[in-house]
């Protein structure tokens, strides 16, 4: 399973990146906003400089909601690095313009998916990656890792090639829960990513450790 940092933010990027565990990175407009990224240069800039620090995909959203707007943005996206992948929301204008972009060569990712249909369309329109939100579905007392389940069971049923990206994460369970059912990829905050090496047996075993070594040298 590949792991994504869900941040804009340039240390926290570094930070995973240089573990050595990061595949890549996914942003959106209130990740930018987080980081006080505003007007269009500064965006730009953005997305290639977190492309100076990682070297797998990044997932960089359209702010159009039309059609036309989303496919002038995404073709600018696209053209800033080839690890750019153009993130579009699951709405009729989106999956057509992930058609467009599927034929254009452009990679995508579907963004806001929270059902099993449009995880569908997005696969018929040739998305990269689909993003379901995990968190949010459990917010409104739904299944997120039940829903990533069905989309991975169906998607290797019918041999659709879309990566399922297991988003909105809130915790290591999310994580673990992903793994156990099959996500391609998990996109997570770096707390949760750090935290899955959390265990009170390690550090109780390195401070023995420790102590013993003071013996021996
Ligand atoms: C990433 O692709 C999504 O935009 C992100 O995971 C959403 O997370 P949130 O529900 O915590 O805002």
């Amino acid at each position: 399973m590949k792991f994504f940092i869900d941040t804009a933010n340039l240390e926290q990027i570094a930070k995973a990146e240089s573990m050595g565990i990061l595949d890549g990175v996914t942003t959106n407009p209130s990740l930018m906003a987080k980081e006080g990224v505003k007007g269009n240069e500064a965006i730009m800039k953005h997305y290639v400089d977190i492309c100076g620090i990682v070297t797998g995909d990044v997932s960089a959203e359209v702010l159009s909601t039309d059609y036309e707007g989303m496919i002038e943005e995404g073709k600018k996206l696209a053209a800033l690095h080839k690890q750019i992948v153009v993130k579009v929301p699951c709405t009729a204008d989106g999956i057509r313009a992930i058609k467009s972009f599927s034929d254009m060569g452009i990679r995508t990712n579907c963004t806001l998916v929270f059902s099993l249909g449009q995880a569908l369309l997005a696969a018929k329109a040739g998305a990269s990656y689909v993003s379901p939100f995990v968190g949010r579905l459990d917010d409104v007392s739904s299944n997120g890792i039940e829903l990533v389940s069905r989309i991975v069971n169906v998607y290797r049923y019918y041999g659709y090639q879309t990566e399922v990206l297991a988003a909105s994460i809130r915790s290591v369970q999310h994580i673990i829960q992903c793994l156990e059912v099959g996500a391609d990829v998990i996109t997570s905050p770096l707390s949760s990513i750090m935290a899955l090496l959390d265990h009170p047996l390690t550090d109780k075993g390195l401070a023995i450790f420790e102590k013993a070594t003071k013996e021996i040298i």
